[in-house]
């Protein structure tokens, strides 16, 4: 997505060879008329999926996930992150481990707003292990819910998340792809529709 892409090259900062710090418009001050943009083009790319219902995780996921509610016309949960949990059966809790901070969280969703016939599109900002993401997916498949896509504003490509999720099986869109952020850089991957052409 060009307005992503774009937004990236003049406003990301590369930190060491990993991170890329997006905090003026995506993970601290918040760009609306971005936002508004990724939703639609969420809309517009999961438009033959069946969306019922979207699900996103607690901070930065939240913003992009209710712009493209808005745009699709469904309700948005995101799930909440919770240090340890004594067992509460209104939940569908899952354990994510970050790679990044080196410790779990529980992540919860009640059981009220995830339904077995639901189509459950998930969003998240950043895809890195993928982590985040299948703990999203195992608590829809806990609920009978079917996950009927992903979609990511930033997948660092270079990083095992994204091949994890399509080696589950999962529909996967995302908005940006990096190839890597070497020497300060951020060097752009092709989007994968185009790339599957060619491979
Ligand atoms: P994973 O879910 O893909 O396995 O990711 P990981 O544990 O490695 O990431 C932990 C946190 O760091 C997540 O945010 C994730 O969005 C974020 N993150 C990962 N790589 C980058 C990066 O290159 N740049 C930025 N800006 N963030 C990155 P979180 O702790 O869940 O926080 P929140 O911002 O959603 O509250
Ligand atoms: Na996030
Ligand atoms: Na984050």
């Amino acid at each position: 997505m060009k307005l992503l892409t774009d937004k990236i090259e003049r406003e990301g900062i590369v930190l060491g060879n990993n991170v890329l710090k997006v905090d003026s418009f995506i993970n601290h001050q918040m760009d609306p008329q971005l936002m508004n943009e990724i939703g639609l083009e969420f809309a517009r790319r999961f438009k033959d999926a069946g969306v019922t219902r979207i699900l996103t995780i607690e901070s930065s996921g939240i913003a992009p996930a209710i712009m493209a509610g808005l745009a699709m016309n469904v309700p948005v949960i995101f799930a909440r992150k919770r240090k340890s949990l004594t067992l509460t059966s209104d939940l569908y809790t899952s354990t994510v481990y970050s790679f990044t901070k080196q410790e779990s969280n529980e992540i919860t969703v009640s059981k009220k707003y995830l339904l077995k016939e639901d189509r459950v599109l998930i969003i998240d900002d950043f895809l890195a292990n993928g982590q985040a993401a299948i703990g999203l997916a195992d608590l829809v498949e806990q609920a009978g819910a079917e996950v009927s896509g992903i979609g990511i504003l930033i997948e660092k490509s270079f990083q095992p998340g994204a091949d994890e999720i399509l080696k589950k099986g999962y529909r996967l869109e995302s908005l940006a792809r990096i190839a890597s952020l070497q020497d300060g850089k951020v060097k752009f991957a092709a989007d994968r529709e185009v790339q599957s052409i060619y491979s």
